[in-house]
């Protein structure tokens, strides 16, 4: 089966094709393409994604991204429209102007090639991501039944720009979430938190990048040691790292960073101590996700722990939950998505789309009972 995969929710315009084959304990998955479009420099002058802007430039991108995916997949219009088997188009959650592009869009193919069209949570397509195979060796990732038992139950850290949720898996298809932020989404921390430091949009990779320079250049000469101590002093909160519930709060440490640069500022200091405070961000957002990740894994007995979304490109946080994961009591997996897969991209959204159409083989999936949904929950 060929899935066409289409995702606008945000600020990238991704279509992605998907060959899939088997059930839900036993199916195998290739990714034939994967074509994104991103706008980070358009918004990245505004500081953060401006809606109508994002919208905009869906509509002027989206048919040359289709063109571009089926190129790379060795197909033209007509071969796509006899060989592509099932459309999946995110409807949600994410921001209106962009989903209506590619909601609208996907109507539109659905009616013209009479295929059936599936409307996916942009959240679902995230926690898949794991599962996706790897798009330069072109190689198939098989799943069986005894390899699906002993992932399952498994806990998912899901950390994007818009969400920071802990979900208990008890298998592809039942999920539920038993905790997220209060306020704002870790990926908004770093993105804020870059902001305060004069760091261009987006600000997760570029606090990673502060960070490692002063892993590598400062932390054990005199001058690192000496900063760290200065520091230590306004050193930076862990929100809710130790509360009974699985919830997180990032706006208390975003405010802590902001007094904490206008101090620096007042002495004219902000740019000396500009790594070592992207250091301390990262070591603050990252202690908390993996504290109160472990801790769920620990009380729910799961199996696996998987990480998605933006955030999770993040080095370090893949690198300590790894850690975790190996210096536990229990024997606990560990899966991260490649790269590529754990920002916004149209292969999770096909992967998402074919669970939803094993999990409801009876259902005709028409394209005029989609629509877009801004709120759109797990
Ligand atoms: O999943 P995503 O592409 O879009 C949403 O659905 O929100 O996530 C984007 C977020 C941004 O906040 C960005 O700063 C963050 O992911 N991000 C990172 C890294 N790469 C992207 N945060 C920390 N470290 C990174 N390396
Ligand atoms: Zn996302």
């Amino acid at each position: 089966m060929l899935i066409l995969g289409i995702e606008t929710s945000c600020d990238d315009t991704s279509l992605a094709l998907l060959e899939v084959k088997g059930d839900l304990k036993n199916f195998s998955l290739k990714a034939i393409s994967n074509v994104v479009s991103s706008q980070i420099k358009l918004h990245a002058k505004y500081g953060g994604v401006v809606p109508n802007l994002a919208s905009r430039e869906h509509l002027k991108n989206i048919r040359p991204v289709l063109e571009t995916c089926l190129k790379e997949s060795g197909l033209n219009f007509n071969q796509a429209k006899k060989k592509i088997d099932l459309i999946c188009v995110t409807r949600g959650p994410g921001l209106i102007p962009s989903l209506l592009i590619g909601v609208n869009f996907a109507k539109a193919l659905s009616y013209a090639w009479q295929k059936p069209l599936i409307g996916v949570n942009h959240l679902s397509g995230h926690l898949y991501s794991f599962l996706l195979p790897s798009l330069k060796t072109k190689n198939i990732k098989k799943f069986k039944e005894k390899q699906l038992k002993d992932i399952f139950p498994a806990i998912c850290l899901l950390v994007s720009g818009g969400h920071t949720q802990l979900i208990y898996m008890k298998n592809l298809s039942q999920y539920k979430i038993i905790g997220e932020t209060r306020d704002d989404a870790a990926g908004e921390c770093f993105d804020k938190s870059a902001r305060l430091l004069g760091l261009k949009y987006p600000g997760g990779p570029e606090i990673s990048k502060q960070a490692e320079i002063f892993n590598e250049q400062f932390l054990k000469t005199p001058t690192g040691i000496a900063l760290l101590k200065k520091l230590s002093k306004a050193k930076l909160p862990r929100p809710m790292i130790n509360s009974t519930n699985y919830d997180f709060s990032f706006s208390g440490l975003k405010t802590a960073v902001l007094y904490l640069v206008q101090d620096l500022e007042k002495q004219n200091l902000l740019s000396d101590y500009k790594t070592i405070l992207a250091y301390e961000i990262q070591n603050a957002i990252v202690d908390v996700l993996i504290k109160k990740t472990m801790k769920a894994a620990e009380f729910y007995k799961v199996k696996s722990v998987m990480l998605s979304g933006g955030v999770s490109a993040n080095k370090l946080l893949r690198q300590e939950m790894f850690n975790a994961t190996q210096n536990s009591k229990r024997k606990i997996n560990f899966f991260a998505p490649e790269l590529a897969f754990t920002t916004d991209n149209a292969l999770m959204v096909a992967s998402a789309g074919f669970f939803e159409y094993l999990n409801n083989p009876k259902q005709s999936f028409n394209w005029f009972s989609i629509s877009a949904d801004a709120n759109l929950s797990l």
